[in-house]
């Protein structure tokens, strides 16, 4: 059975028990709390939580979708028998629909019925101070002849939201005879994570599941490994047959996946999801992959199913990391082939002045075993530690005669600048809030860059401006500028400061490395108007700004254009 018989029978199957088809979102998602798409519950969040009505937008209580989905978590474990970074997932969700028995019922008959396959065993949730026991879900496998159950704590059994807070809940998990993992994952929303920990139960219960396709598709396929599946295996058979087999899965793993993030608009860069996309294509740039022939290979075995994938556009970006990449790589392997030992401080001066990234340092085919002490964890701190550096220089400068700013997002030569780019700098704001307030909350930041001639601002939104939107956001945010605001900050501990309701870039809201939080433990958010809670515009931001909005001037965008896919940029200037 090929992939696409499998994708069609799962959507017909829930299909035909009253679930509305909702296409796959995006990699890139709209929820600030991550960096990536994991899940597909993702974009039905809200449902879960009773601020949106399914049976309103989809005509059922009930859903099913195949999702693109990503995992940064598991970029270590590539090359192994089950894991890879790009997967779709196959996922049937209710949102008061129905709960355990219906969930577990559908995904027993999809599977012995529906496919003829054999289920292992199932594994519930045993229970602990918080939770009770899943005795129901038990008796429920039971009751359809699956006897050989595990009882699992927090660790296995209990899914966690994605990001700081979200639906969560006890899980139920299916393995297949010959797969080295679980199958498939049903989980039962009751309650909601906030992010101070506190456990809330939701109001409706809801049920969640997602299935790999890539291991579903292993054991339909009678297969050993995901890379042996239809939809590895013309991928892995493109691949010099001289590397080591662990070597051509990671090769075949990120040609997946660096297609599909940069045909979601994913760009190369050094943070976000973007530096997760330039770790990728590295790391494929470092084992010498002949890129061209494998792009085509992704593009022929998924183009019909997503659309989106533009082989010009994944081999444009490429090749043009590839050039970057190349100018400082063979010094780069000069100077690690020197080095005895790499450490945390040494492996990230490598990546600081190479640009290798921590996977190449601890790739043994590229560094043998000198990158065993390295961990992740500690490569971390030493980014952090940098940052911190960096930001107290740019603070420095500011402050003191020299008078040249550069934060990364605003630059200014001498005073006469300084004040423009803080003037731009407002206006960017307002411009943010603006945009939002007239296109929807779809807009968000993908990054922006301020000059003595023009603010450029970037951002995630799905179609053109018209001219008659921008006509709307260009009056809303000189109104702003007319009505004289006060622009002020505080500062405050970072997960205070999220529950403000400012914006923050997700995209900023991760280490360079995909890990955990960038952002200090306390931020300063900026906000327009006159108190915190009812201001117009608030943003994570460390400044500077103009102290009241009538110092910005006249406001007026020049251009609006597609920055990439599913991200436009304007530029715009203050008079
Ligand atoms: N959201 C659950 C998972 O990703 C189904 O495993």
């Amino acid at each position: 059975m090929n992939s696409n018989e499998l994708r069609r029978k799962f959507i017909n199957f829930f299909k035909s028990k009253g679930h509305a088809v909702v296409p796959s979102s995006s990699l890139v998602p709209d929820d600030p709390s991550v960096l990536l798409t994991t899940a597909g519950m993702q974009q039905f969040k809200k449902y879960f939580t009773g601020e949106l009505d399914a049976q309103k937008d989809f005509g059922s209580k009930n859903t099913t979708s195949i999702q693109k989905s990503f995992r940064t978590s598991d970029i270590d474990e590539v090359g192994d028998d089950t894991h890879d970074t790009f997967f779709e997932m196959l996922g049937n969700f209710s949102f008061g629909g129905y709960f355990k028995k219906e969930a577990i019922e559908y995904a027993h008959d999809f599977l012995t019925r529906e496919l003829g396959l054999e289920i292992d065993y199932v594994t519930v949730f045993e229970g602990d101070k918080e939770v009770p026991a899943d005795t129901e879900s038990e008796e429920i496998w039971r009751s359809l002849g699956v006897i050989n159950i595990k009882r699992l704590g927090r660790a296995d059994n209990f899914w966690g939201p994605t990001g700081v807070e979200g639906p969560c809940g006890p899980t139920t998990e299916i393995f297949m005879k010959n797969l080295k993992s679980e199958v498939w994952n049903l989980v039962f929303n009751q309650y909601y994570l906030h992010p101070d920990g506190f456990l809330e139960k939701l109001k409706t219960p809801g049920a969640d599941t997602g299935m790999g396709l890539e291991r579903l598709a292993t054991v339909a396929q009678k297969k050993r490994n995901i890379f042996e599946t239809d939809l590895f295996a013309p991928l892995l058979a493109l691949i010099d047959e001289g590397k080591p087999e662990r070597v051509k899965r990671i090769i075949a793993d990120h040609g997946r996946a660096v297609s599909f993030l940069i045909s979601d608009g994913v760009i190369p860069s050094n943070k976000g999801a973007g530096y997760v996309l330039r770790r990728l294509m590295r790391r494929m740039i470092v084992h010498g992959t002949e890129f061209e022939k494998l792009f085509a290979k992704v593009v022929e075995i998924y183009g019909e199913t997503y659309k989106e994938l533009n082989l010009k556009q994944i081999l444009q970006e490429f090749e043009k990391e590839n050039s970057k990449f190349q100018k400082t790589l063979k010094s780069g392997l000069r100077e690690l082939g020197k080095l005895e030992k790499i450490d945390a401080a040494s492996g990230f001066k490598l990546y600081e002045t190479y640009g290798l990234p921590f996977e190449i340092l601890k790739d043994a085919e590229i560094s043998g075993d000198k990158a065993k002490g390295l961990n992740r964890e500690d490569f971390e701190k030493e980014f952090a530690k940098h940052q911190e550096k960096s930001r107290a220089g740019a603070e420095k400068k500011f402050g003191g005669h020299g008078l040249l700013l550069d934060t990364g997002e605003l630059k200014a030569v001498d005073e006469r600048e300084l004040k423009i780019v803080t003037r731009l700098h407002t206006a960017t704001h307002l411009m943010q809030a603006a945009l939002r307030e007239v296109l929807g909350p779809e807009v968000k930041q993908n990054g922006s860059d301020i000059t003595a001639e023009r603010t450029r601002f970037d951002f995630f939104f799905s179609r053109k401006v018209t001219p008659e939107e921008i006509k709307k956001v260009e009056d809303l945010v000189n109104k702003k500028i007319a009505e004289d605001l006060p622009v002020s900050f505080v500062e405050l501990p970072l997960e205070e400061a999220k529950l403000t309701g400012a914006l923050y870039f997700s995209a900023q809201g991760r280490s360079a490395s995909g890990g955990k939080a960038k952002y200090g433990s306390k931020v300063k958010v900026y906000y327009i108007g006159k108190d915190l809670e009812t201001a117009w515009s608030r943003e994570f931001c460390g400044g500077p700004h103009v102290s009241h909005t009538s110092e910005v001037g006249k406001f007026k965008i020049l251009k609006e254009e597609s920055a990439s896919s599913g991200i436009r940029r304007i530029r715009a200037i203050v008079e």
